[in-house]
């Protein structure tokens, strides 16, 4: 019997320890707000694209979800056209010389289906992935999370020194996202560089989650992909030996309702990675894939993409602009600022229930991303430092130039609040 439940039976301890959405959890906080016309509820709390898809994008989609032919199952790594075609959008991402064919990507119903099916392919129930905090789990798989501790004086960029420490005969992957979530850091493609020389030297994989990279300035993201390295790789390194690709459709194409991700890697690995993807989605829904595979749609689509990155790019720069003096920004990118608030002794959890529930500003607190540490673990990383628990996550991409005007005047009224 699972205690203070109804059921009779008991509950995985994979499932009980992993933190419940988050997002519900925050949204329930700001049911307590009552909204007026002139105050309504300002939401920077999930990570979602603020405007719908091109119409192009929809137009199509409308016509693939209602094609008969797309209503079957399709191959387990997806549309071989999409395949090949999105081989040749990486090219215009990454460089022309990026060494990215059709038979290193797999499709997968969105990105955390391409995290899991690759991770289940690595590392097996109390094997290690070493992450950076702060970060989400891995409990589910009862593969342990090894927190990579990342600090706001260095920009939340991890150290390369820091996580060879950490390295053991149980580390089975080297897991990161860049632009990071929930810190919106963005490493460099020579930090990236560094990351991936020191797992090949230990014979593991980096597994990069590049899902907000189309919102980054500097293009490309890395040189991993390219056949010259940069001088911090072994020459003799392919980067098939030891990276793996992660990528999310939901905010450059802004369709998360579809579910698109995808994993390259290499096709030695792809095809373990088609047993897990069988067992777990079969797979990944086609119209998005059909639509998508659509003659020169994604080039289309590039311009769109570019100009909703130059949007954020500018949006950061306004919430920057208009933050109160005393609230500190530790790293900004993607589609996250990382924000210090100024009331000593308030933790961000208390604090953004209040916001949430008296000033109608929805925000995630740090907590939301390391919870599973207990006390001593969080002070061996530096997490139990003053103020550590102080640190906000604001999405600044899912609301208008306005909005983040609004919310950053907002802010100015916790003074009173919290004196
Ligand atoms: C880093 C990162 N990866 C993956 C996802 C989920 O992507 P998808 O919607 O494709 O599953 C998110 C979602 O917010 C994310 O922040």
């Amino acid at each position: 019997m699972s205690p203070g439940s109804g059921l009779a039976f008991r509950l995985s301890r994979g499932v009980l320890s992993t933190i419940p959405p988050p997002i519900p959890r925050a949204k329930a906080w700001a049911s307590a707000y009552i909204p007026s016309p002139g105050r309504p509820l300002l939401d920077m709390s999930q990570g979602v694209p603020g405007t719908p898809p091109p119409n192009v994008l929809l137009d199509a989609l409308a016509k693939t979800s209602s094609s008969p032919s797309s209503s079957g199952y399709c191959h387990a790594l997806g549309e071989p056209k999409l395949r090949s075609a999105f081989a040749q959008e990486m090219r215009t991402v990454y460089g022309q010389n990026a060494d990215v064919t059709a038979e290193d990507i797999a499709f997968t119903s969105g990105c955390n289906m391409a995290f899991v099916a690759t991770v289940m392919c690595l590392a097996d129930p109390g094997d290690e992935v070493i992450l950076p905090v702060p970060c989400m789990s891995m409990n589910l798989l009862g593969i342990k999370s090894v927190p990579l501790y990342t600090r706001s004086e260095e920009g939340f960029l991890p150290s390369p020194d820091e996580c060879r420490r950490l390295i053991s005969p149980k580390t089975k992957a080297i897991a990161m996202v860049t632009p990071n979530n929930p810190t919106g850091a963005v490493y460099s493609p020579a930090l990236i560089a560094e990351f991936a020389e020191l797992a090949r030297q230990n014979n593991i994989p980096l597994v990069l989650d590049e899902t907000y990279r189309d919102f980054v300035e500097h293009y490309p993201p890395h040189n991993l992909f390219s056949e010259t390295q940069t001088e911090i790789m072994d020459p003799s390194w392919s980067w098939r030996s030891n990276f793996i690709h992660l990528f999310s459709f939901s905010k450059s194409y802004a369709f998360p309702g579809h579910r698109l991700g995808l994993v390259a890697a290499s096709p030695d690995l792809l095809q373990h990675v088609t047993t897990t993807l069988d067992c777990l989605q079969i797979c990944a829904p086609r119209p998005p894939q059909l639509a998508l595979a659509n003659s020169s749609l994604l080039s289309e689509l590039r311009g769109s993409i570019q100009e909703s990155a130059k949007a954020l790019r500018l949006r950061h720069e306004i919430f920057k602009r208009s933050l109160p003096a005393g609230w500190t920004i530790g790293s900004q990118g993607g589609y996250f600022a990382f924000v210090k608030h100024p009331f000593r002794n308030v933790s961000s959890l208390d604090f953004c229930q209040r916001l949430a529930e008296e000033l109608g500003i929805l925000v995630l607190p740090i907590q939301f991303f390391c919870h599973e540490l207990d006390e001593s673990q969080r002070r061996a990383l530096g997490l139990a430092e003053e103020g550590w628990d102080r640190w906000i996550r604001f999405s600044v991409a899912n609301v208008d130039d306005e909005k983040v005007m609004r919310v950053c005047e907002r802010l100015r009224e916790c003074g009173a609040l919290f004196r």
